[in-house]
């Protein structure tokens, strides 16, 4: 069975065109077709720190903006604010932002104290931009706590949401507390499921402060925690009130923790978007630079093509959600099986997309070209595109880990391949011994021709590296 999803004919119609002289920087208008103005956005001006841009996602009453600014984190408690105001309707703040209106903030404004809110964080941001959220929010009138986990995949735990539930019950929450995640994907996922679970149900922000959590996971609401044999096998599909994105944060992320955002950037054109692909390897440079402008056009562009995806299909149940898993499938295998943190989550997804990307060659839908046009950009973002060496497990040992996907149905494997670039499908037919031989690739050959340089065999191509299976890489 085959679900079928192309930008071009499926997504949204641009929600409104940007006024920003585009063409004349350079930037296809396309990438930023369907980005809405936000805040002091004006037409005449050009594209500046002090100016913003928005997302908005539109799920009727779970909708929310991603406003994506530079330099404006001391400012976030009135966004949160008002965004929590919006909802909730009923709440008393003393914040000096003027609330959306018909909100009932302006009838009860003399009340000092918004409500309670619990900042959740990790080791690396507590002290510098959850500190700055937390002071922003406390000169809203907001009651603030701080979470604080070490940072790290592993973190997305039992005992990490267990210890959060526990504060929550000390700090007395109820419904209307606000849980605010400052920090990248695991502490986005580890804190939406608290929010999703505690009392059924915490109004929740997000302030991503990686790349890969601005680009990706703090928008759609997917939340969860890993266990011990399969990732993100437990969560919730809950949505945030607002994700609050400032491409400053993204100057203190290592190199690897960024390019590891950057994979997820390649993902979208690979599967969505052919001329923001293109626009890509265009500015591979300015890109690598964090140039602040090409950074927020990148962020719009994605959040926009994730927003599109997630509003057709918000509980992944007609298979188009499923296409934002491409190189996932493999990817989470590869992350698992090298223990949780070893490899980055979008450095097992760029060698899991080229995984993919080969088996949709063997199955003929695509040309080699295809994945060698991935293979370059993942490698000029200086991402791996086939496995360290040092990771030692065999053709089995992933597939297994392949058989706990979420996309697997009746045990069946499910795999989203590329047909061309700019668009996937989602396979249920792929047979075993495809995948297999794809693994034999990645797997047997570059460990065998590390094996080899170090005998000093020079003919390599009459060695059967390809039929040796399972298959050990050390
Ligand atoms: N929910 C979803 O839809 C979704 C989508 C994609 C990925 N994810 C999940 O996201 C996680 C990966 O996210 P990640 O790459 O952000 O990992 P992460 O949260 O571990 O952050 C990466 C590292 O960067 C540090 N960091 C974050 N921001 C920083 C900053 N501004 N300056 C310095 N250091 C900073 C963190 O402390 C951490 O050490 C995975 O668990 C993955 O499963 C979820
Ligand atoms: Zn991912």
């Amino acid at each position: 069975m085959r679900w079928h999803a192309h930008a071009n004919q499926q997504l949204n119609p641009p929600t409104s065109d940007i006024a920003i002289p585009c063409q004349s920087r350079g930037i296809p208008a396309t990438i930023l077709r369907d980005a809405v103005v936000w805040g002091f956005h004006s037409e005449s001006v050009p594209l500046s720190y002090s100016e913003s841009i928005a997302v908005r996602v539109n799920l009727g009453p779970r909708s929310y903006q991603i406003p994506i600014v530079s330099h404006q984190l001391v400012q976030s408690g009135k966004s949160l604010t008002n965004w929590w105001v919006e909802r909730d309707g009923m709440s008393s703040i003393a914040c000096t932002l003027p609330p959306p209106s018909g909100s009932l903030w302006l009838q009860n404004k003399k009340h000092p104290v918004a409500g309670t809110a619990l900042i959740v964080t990790d080791s690396n941001v507590a002290t510098t931009y959850a500190a700055t959220v937390k002071q922003s929010l406390v000169d809203c009138g907001w009651i603030c706590e701080t979470a604080v986990f070490p940072a790290g995949e592993s973190s997305k735990s039992f005992d990490v949401v267990s210890g959060i539930y526990d504060q929550l019950i000390g700090m007395n929450a109820d419904r209307r507390t606000l849980i605010v995640a400052v920090g990248g994907g695991v502490v986005g996922d580890a804190a939406g499921f608290v929010a999703a679970t505690y009392t059924r149900g915490l109004p929740f922000a997000q302030v991503p402060t990686s790349l890969l959590a601005a680009v990706d996971s703090s928008v759609g609401g997917k939340t969860g925690i890993n266990h011990p044999l399969a990732k993100n096998m437990i969560g919730a599909f809950y949505q945030p009130i607002g994700v609050f994105i400032d491409t400053a944060v993204f100057e203190t992320l290592s190199d690897r923790e960024y390019r590891s955002g950057l994979a997820e950037v390649v993902k979208y054109g690979v599967i969505l978007d052919p001329e923001f692909f293109t626009y890509l390897e265009q500015n591979i440079a300015a890109i690598q630079t964090r140039q602040p402008e090409i950074l927020r056009q990148v962020i719009t562009r994605c959040c926009r093509l994730k927003a599109d995806v997630v509003e057709r299909d918000e509980f992944e149940t007609t298979g188009l959600r499923a296409m934002l898993n491409y190189g996932h499938t493999f990817g989470h295998a590869f992350e698992t099986l090298s223990g949780y943190g070893h490899l980055l989550h979008g450095e097992a997804v760029a060698i899991g997309m080229i995984c993919a990307s080969r088996l949709a060659e063997r199955r003929g839908l695509i040309d080699t070209e295809v994945t060698n046009r991935q293979s370059r950009l993942l490698q000029a973002f200086q991402l791996p595109t086939s496995l360290p060496l040092s990771k030692s497990f065999t053709t089995d040992d992933v597939l297994n880990r392949m058989k706990l996907d979420k996309k697997t149905v009746s045990g069946s494997l499910r795999f989203v391949l590329p047909t061309r670039l700019g668009e996937v499908q989602i396979f249920a037919d792929i047979s075993l011994d495809d995948v297999r031989a794809v693994l034999n690739w990645l797997l047997v050959y570059p460990a065998a021709k590390s094996m080899m340089r170090k005998r000093r065999v020079i003919r390599l191509e009459r060695q059967p590296f390809f039929q040796r299976d399972p298959c050990h890489v050390h």
